[in-house]
């Protein structure tokens, strides 16, 4: 049984170049050998991500995530159960969604993951990854 769920949460402090590399250096290592494959999209002191695989594993990951202590209000928005993954190949990628984005702002400027239904916030994700907003891949 393969699912697939999206949070929101909002990041402790401010979200550095190093606290994104530290992130995602776990996230890629930890996910790779747990089958887990997924999106993370970070800015303007939000995190989205979308995580995908066995059930129990996305659970126990999910449970961590929680109580990690770099992010707070950490809120499930979406579950699916899935026969396909989005995100095959991907064990993290990162989306950028930096302030000065013209595509975060003008096209969605009161965008509140925590207020707007998870199935829009995950049609926005799948929509930047789509318009080539991914800016790391994890290493293959
Ligand atoms: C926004 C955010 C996303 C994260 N995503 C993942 C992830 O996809 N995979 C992962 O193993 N750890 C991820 N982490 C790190 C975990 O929260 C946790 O620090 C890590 O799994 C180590 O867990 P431990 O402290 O229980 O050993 C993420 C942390 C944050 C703040």
């Amino acid at each position: 049984m393969q699912v697939r769920i999206l949070y929101a949460s909002r990041a402790v402090g401010p979200q550095t170049t190093t606290v994104t590399s530290a992130i995602l250096a776990t996230a890629q290592a930890f996910n790779r050998q747990h089958g887990i494959s997924g999106v993370l999209c970070q800015g303007q002191g939000l995190y989205l991500q979308v995580l995908e695989g066995e059930r129990s594993a996305v659970h126990a990951l999910y449970a961590r995530i929680v109580a990690d202590r770099r992010h707070k209000d950490v809120e499930m928005l979406q579950l699916e159960e899935i026969t396909e993954r989005c995100y095959p190949e991907w064990s993290m990628a990162l989306v950028d969604l930096s302030e000065e984005d013209a595509m975060v702002q003008m096209k969605h400027p009161e965008f509140d993951p925590y207020s707007a239904p998870g199935v829009l916030v995950m049609a926005l994700v799948e929509e930047w990854v789509a318009a080539g907003r991914r800016i790391e891949l994890p290493a293959t």
